[in-house]
């Protein structure tokens, strides 16, 4: 069916149709077109478009329509331009006149935006409620690791003795930030392009609050130039995308770097691992890798759909077409990464022996300079005594934790009558104030997760 062929005579070149076409990808909206179009013939009725028994009848054939969807008779993309030409052309094709009748006061360009809203906020709700998973499987793998101590890295160098509840904690307090975002995006999307028509707004004293509750939104949206313009809510959904992805890249790398037997830390379940053809030895951590790799697809996505509408004149361009397959990407990427990192990481083992074999005892310089303070040395000073002793260990093939008493003495008066103790527990266990990495504190930062 052609939408417009009062206006243009001819078939569409073949390479225009090929990019003009946009059901192959926006077929997905079915549903929610299904639903825009209900709204509306409910409205359209209420100001005497339609009669009830219309109405009726139109609601029968798009239970219809919708239950041909679902089973699959779609799977093979029909000829129509995009989603909204499909429904019209099912629709009219089942009801004739009443079915042409259905695009009275509206445009593709609000149908469009009504079912992005509706898709946007299915999706977002449950990429939600993924992430609160992994929340709680990050809190059960940081409770379980509260006390296990491991070396915490700066620039990839030894640090600070951190515990392993600490470390994964750190994901979900990131994580968490990412579902504060979408909550706050929700708020936006919770507006009701319909009723906006092409431009100026519908030309029949339609109410647009009826047709919102109805389609489940809080309020229409308020300006319709903006509404058929913009695409900010899908660019937003992006980007919060890709800060997740992001920040299950950076932990997946951490966590790559960790599987190799130089570090040891963690072991993959064999369902997450793959081997090689060639090097019988191998156990490769490839969920991590693909989790890594899939940031770049994040990032691509909210690159084109910034990059779709930078210059577009008012208001409504076909540009802006372009933004379903690139937000379909991102929370379809979005939403397996999610999952594959909660699976992977239960069953990930932490091996608390191995990270505490790798513990070198220049981690304690912090706590030596600590104690300094605390017999009123100035920071800066003990900083520098410390700096020169851990140097001086490390001229004669010592440590910290290897140091004579007579050397200690020589270096730290102070200490003499009380002999300094330093250790990785009460390293660990000093940091105790919020947000530490003491257990007490990581049992604190449990509850304000979850
Ligand atoms: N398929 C179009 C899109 O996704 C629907 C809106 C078409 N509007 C128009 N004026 N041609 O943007």
């Amino acid at each position: 069916m052609t939408l417009y062929k009062g206006r243009i005579n001819a078939s569409p070149n073949e390479l225009m149709d090929a990019l003009n076409k946009s059901l192959p990808v926006d077929i997905r909206f079915f549903p929610y077109d299904i639903k825009t179009n209900r709204a509306w013939a409910k409205e359209l009725t209420r100001i005497g478009i339609f009669s009830k028994d219309e109405l009726s009848k139109i609601n029968s054939a798009l239970d219809e329509i919708i239950k041909r969807y679902e089973a699959g008779e779609f799977s093979v993309i029909p000829d129509d331009e995009d989603i909204h030409t499909l429904t019209e052309r099912l629709l009219t094709e089942k009801l004739g006149a009443i079915g042409a009748r259905i695009h009275t006061g509206r445009s593709r360009n609000d149908q469009v935006a009504t079912d992005l809203y509706q898709y946007l906020r299915d999706t977002l709700k449950t990429l939600s409620g993924d992430i609160k998973k992994l929340l709680k499987t990050i809190a059960d793998i940081a409770k379980e690791h509260s006390d296990t101590i491991m070396a915490g890295t700066t620039h990839m160098q030894p640090a600070q003795p951190i515990t392993l509840g600490h470390f994964l904690l750190s994901l979900g307090f990131a994580l968490k930030r990412d579902n504060e975002r979408i909550d706050d995006a929700l708020k936006r999307i919770d507006r009701c392009p319909l009723g906006a028509g092409a431009i100026a707004g519908c030309g029949f004293l339609i109410d647009r609050h009826l047709i919102a509750k109805d389609l489940g939104f809080s309020k229409p949206t308020d300006n319709s130039i903006d509404t058929i313009s913009d695409r900010d809510v899908a660019q937003e959904a992006a980007f919060i995308c890709s800060t997740t992805l992001i920040h299950l890249s950076r932990y997946a790398e951490q966590f790559i770097i960790w599987s190799n037997p130089a570090f040891g830390y963690v072991k993959w379940d064999a369902q997450w691992s793959t081997g090689s053809s060639m090097m019988p030895q191998k156990r490769n951590p490839d969920a991590m890798e693909l989790v890594r790799a899939k940031s770049a697809r994040g990032i691509g996505d909210t690159v084109t759909l910034l990059a779709m509408t930078k210059g577009v004149p008012l208001s409504y361009a076909k540009d802006l077409q372009e933004d379903k397959e690139a937000v379909f990407d991102a929370l379809d990427t979005t939403s397996l990464t999610v999952k594959v990192f909660t699976e992977a990481l239960k069953s990930a083992t932490f091996n608390k022996e191995r990270m505490k074999a790798v513990l070198t005892s220049d981690m304690l310089a912090t706590d030596l300079a600590d104690a300094l303070v605390e017999k009123n040395v100035p920071f800066r000073k003990a900083h520098e005594r410390t700096a020169k002793f851990v140097t001086y260990l490390e001229d004669n093939n010592s440590e910290l934790l290897k140091a004579t008493q007579s050397e200690f003495d020589e270096h730290f008066p102070e200490f003499k009558d009380a002999p300094l103790k330093l250790d990785y527990q009460a390293s660990i266990k000093r940091r105790r104030s919020a947000g530490g990495t003491a257990p007490v504190s990581v049992l604190e930062q449990i509850n304000n997760l979850i």
